[in-house]
């Protein structure tokens, strides 16, 4: 399958600072793609580039076919839907007239502008917010008219960079619930994030960044399969409780371990069978917990930073 978008050795440079360091990514039409990363990892670098708010610096991004040689032309941003990391929303505005001047940037007419800027109200169940001004509302609200809004031009690809950034966690659900529903009417969605739940819960596919490079990329799955082991042991105990022979008998039973912040993470292809070991490691049951490897665990092995749960 051809990319709808792609980058090749994408390279970005602000005055001497390097913030894309030779990216590589592909994105099928359909999907939902992730970039997930900290902060200043270069997604929002990207995306900008994607949606032709900045120039392609050196390397190769291809929209729809199209090699994209500086900005994003008109025509490829006319089929695309963009909610920017900080809501841009017109303060002075109320919410529906955000729609119609917004739709007045694609020629929509104003009454077809609202039109769909009443249906788009409704499928972000906004629609009792329609003539509130855009200072009276709340952040999440804040946050799924700007999606309304990028969805205003009917885009076949939408971008979002953290759509749920400072969301509540019932927020956060109602937008995921959207977003899929979206794909499911067969939008293709690129998005940002540092959530990892967000990331498995929406993503078929994603880059892990970090500082302007990409680290990996592949399905959650995918990932967890390739770059950790199975299983992880979390043990919280007080690293002087920790008995002398500890590690030395883990490394025996042949897991890994990895000493964070939090407590040791010991990784390991059989679970269950080390987990039988706590009592030949020294360890109590109830400062240690069995669970299945997951993306966070791979983000904190290949960044060695820890997202936001
Ligand atoms: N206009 C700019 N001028 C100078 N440096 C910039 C500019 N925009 C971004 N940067 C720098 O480039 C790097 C990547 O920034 P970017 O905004 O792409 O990261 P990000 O992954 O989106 O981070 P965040 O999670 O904080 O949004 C950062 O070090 C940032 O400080
Ligand atoms: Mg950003």
């Amino acid at each position: 399958m051809s990319c709808i978008v792609s980058g090749k050795n994408l390279v970005k440079y602000y005055d001497d600072f390097k913030a894309l360091k030779g990216i590589s990514f592909g994105i099928n039409e359909g999907e939902c793609f992730g970039f997930l990363g900290h902060n200043g990892a270069g997604k929002s670098t990207t995306m900008r580039m994607i949606y032709g708010l900045s120039a392609v610096g050196e390397g190769e991004l291809w929209v729809m076919g199209e090699r994209i040689s500086l900005l994003t032309p008109p025509a490829i941003k006319a089929q695309l839907g963009v909610v920017p990391q900080e809501d841009n929303l017109d303060d002075e505005l109320t919410v529906i007239e955000n729609l119609e001047v917004y739709g007045g940037y694609f020629g929509l007419k104003r009454k077809e502008a609202h039109r769909r800027g009443l249906e788009l109200l409704e499928f972000m169940s906004l629609k009792d917010k329609e003539h509130e001004y855009v200072t009276a509302l709340s952040g999440g609200l804040k946050r799924r008219l700007v999606i309304a809004r990028a969805l205003i031009n009917r885009p076949r690809i939408i971008i979002l960079d953290e759509p749920t950034t400072g969301l509540d966690p019932q927020a956060r659900r109602l937008v995921w619930q959207k977003l899929r529903q979206l794909k499911n009417e067969g939008a293709t969605l690129v998005l940002t994030t540092h959530y990892m739940e967000e990331a498995v819960q929406l993503c078929d596919r994603l880059v892990i960044m970090n500082e302007g490079l990409v680290l990996a990329e592949g399905s959650p799955d995918e990932l967890v399969k390739k770059y950790v082991l199975p299983y992880v042991i979390e043990v919280h105990m007080p690293p002087v409780e920790i008995p002398e022979t500890f590690f030395e008998k883990v490394q025996a039973f042949g897991a890994e371990i990895v000493n964070r912040a939090e407590g040791l993470f010991l990784y390991s292809a059989s679970g269950r069978e080390l987990w039988g070991k706590l009592d030949e490691l020294g360890l109590p049951p109830h400062v240690c917990y069995l669970r299945p490897a997951h993306l966070e665990d791979v983000y904190l092995s290949l960044t060695g930073h820890g997202g936001t749960a």
